[in-house]
């Protein structure tokens, strides 16, 4: 654990509380002047630290920057999905990043986060906007025990993952389009990009790419997507705290996915069901240059969509681009 995380962390445990530089320069194995070096550098961050003779240090306020080693100290220390976050002020796409790591042979949990992508990219080849500090994009990079024909799993554990923060951190409880846009109504707010590194019968790494528009000003987006998108400072009218959303989703992605290693998707396809507004549905799906229509009935176990259509019978659906009507 870097310094600046076990600072940061003994502070936000401490809270109003307060922790002492001595306690600080014990943990750390450091003199108690050094300790006073890295509060100065977190202060230049823009962390609000205050040094009070009774208290000792007591953080008082956080900047908007995301920031890798303040994420790590809000985490919990046994996690698997956020070992090593780091964050960069821009990159050409989060998922970019990701890729040469897996390559790199690293270990699966690591997150990058970009305060704004140049190169940022959805689904369908579409591009993904990311405006400078008012989103959460980020990747995560796994390498879990599936076969590819179960990669849907880790969309729906994701999209579950994502939905559940939203709520814990907002109080709004936001829809899932399948298989992994999170929707209030009409409108996207998140969306996810799984990209896989597989063989025929063997998943060697997916690289897990989201996107959350929190703060995002919908007028800031191109006409084209503005129509279709919102952010969760447009619906519940108040800024989101972005570092805090981001905890949490990685808290939320660590235990699913750990569930999901041991064999429980069922449970989280359950809630999944229960968040999703395709299922009972009729969609027109585009997979290339097919096109099914039917009414959306069940996901199964690998977290593929099964869609009853107008000839009776079930198409079994793993990717593609869904349109749904209406809610009634
Ligand atoms: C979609 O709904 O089409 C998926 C959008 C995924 C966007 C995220 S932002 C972080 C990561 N990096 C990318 O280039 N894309 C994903």
């Amino acid at each position: 654990m870097s310094p600046d995380t076990m600072i940061l962390r003994a502070l936000r445990e401490a809270g109003l509380g307060g922790v002492s530089g001595a306690s600080l320069a014990k943990d750390l194995g450091v003199s108690r002047a050094a300790v006073w070096n890295r509060i100065e550098e977190l202060r230049r961050h823009g962390y609000d630290i205050e040094a009070s003779p009774h208290l000792g240090y007591v953080l008082r306020g956080s900047p908007n920057a995301l920031h890798g080693d303040d994420l790590m100290a809000r985490l919990p220390r046994n996690r698997v999905i956020g070992r090593d976050v780091r964050v960069f002020s821009e990159t050409t796409s989060t998922n970019d990043i990701i890729e040469k790591l897996a390559r790199d042979g690293v270990a699966e949990g690591s997150v990058v986060f970009a305060e704004t992508q140049t190169r940022g990219r959805g689904r369908m080849g579409r591009q993904w906007h990311s405006p400078t500090g008012s989103g959460l994009w980020f990747s995560v990079l796994l390498r879990p025990r599936l076969r590819p024909s179960a990669a849907t799993q880790l969309t729906v554990v994701s999209a579950v993952a994502v939905a559940r923060a939203i709520e814990r951190e907002t109080g709004l409880r936001p829809d899932i389009k399948w298989p992994n846009d999170i929707m209030f109504g009409q409108k996207k707010v998140a969306g996810i990009l799984l990209e896989l590194g597989a063989e025929l019968d063997r998943i060697r790494h997916a690289t897990l790419g989201i996107g959350i528009d929190v703060n995002v000003d919908p007028a800031e987006l191109p006409p084209e997507v503005r129509e279709v998108a919102t952010s969760l400072r447009a619906e519940l009218g108040r800024v989101v705290d972005r570092a805090s959303l981001a905890t949490a989703v990685l808290r939320e992605l660590d235990h699913l996915y750990q569930r999901l290693g041991d064999g429980d998707f069922h449970e989280i396809g359950d809630d999944w069901m229960r968040r999703c507004s395709t299922l009972g549905r009729r969609v027109v799906i585009h997979i290339g240059d097919r096109r099914v229509t039917g009414r959306a009935e069940a996901l199964d176990d690998e977290g593929a969509l099964l869609v009853r259509t107008e000839f009776g019978t079930i198409e079994r659906i793993i990717g593609g681009d869904v349109t749904q009507e209406k809610a009634p």
